[in-house]
């Protein structure tokens, strides 16, 4: 199941990946927002990066106008590895290096074509694992770390 969510500034990108992951027999949840009004894009990464770590949902996908601020949001919640991405190169990257659990999208910076595009890339990418899994552990650790201090 993939977790899905924009604020108002990701809308249009995020309807059309919810179209692509249909078409693709992809099973998602779409955790809003649902029209233009004004939101708060904290509400949304929060719900959205909750559901991957909880594992009620084995990856995300986030959208706002830049990307930047789901992208904070979500790493904020631990066990998660967002990562923000423009380009095909970024995207095959957040899967094979950092085997990110949610991709991270700027509606106001992509075409909703390329937008798409990227999800293609990063869903069909393989993690790499090897010495980048020692690299994800020592992320893990500072989550760890941090709690004992
Ligand atoms: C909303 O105006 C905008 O700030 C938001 O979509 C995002 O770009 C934040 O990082």
């Amino acid at each position: 199941m993939i977790a899905v969510a924009s604020d108002h500034g990701g809308l249009e990108l995020k309807q059309a990946i919810c179209q692509l992951l249909k078409q693709r027999g992809l099973d998602y949840a779409d955790m809003g927002t649902s029209d233009e009004s004004s939101v708060d894009y904290p509400d949304f990464g929060r719900k959205v990066a909750t559901a991957v770590a909880d594992g009620d949902c084995d990856r995300g996908i986030l959208v706002c106008g830049t990307g930047i601020g789901m992208s904070i949001t979500a790493n904020k919640v631990d066990g998660i590895r967002a990562a923000l991405v423009h380009d095909p190169f970024t995207a095959r990257m957040a899967k094979e290096h950092n085997n990110a659990n949610i991709l991270v999208l700027g509606g106001r910076i992509l075409e909703v074509k390329t937008g798409c595009e990227l999800v293609g890339i990063w869903l069909d990418s393989v993690f790499e694992a090897g010495r980048h899994q020692n690299r994800l552990n020592k992320i893990r650790q500072i989550e760890i770390d941090r709690k004992q201090e």
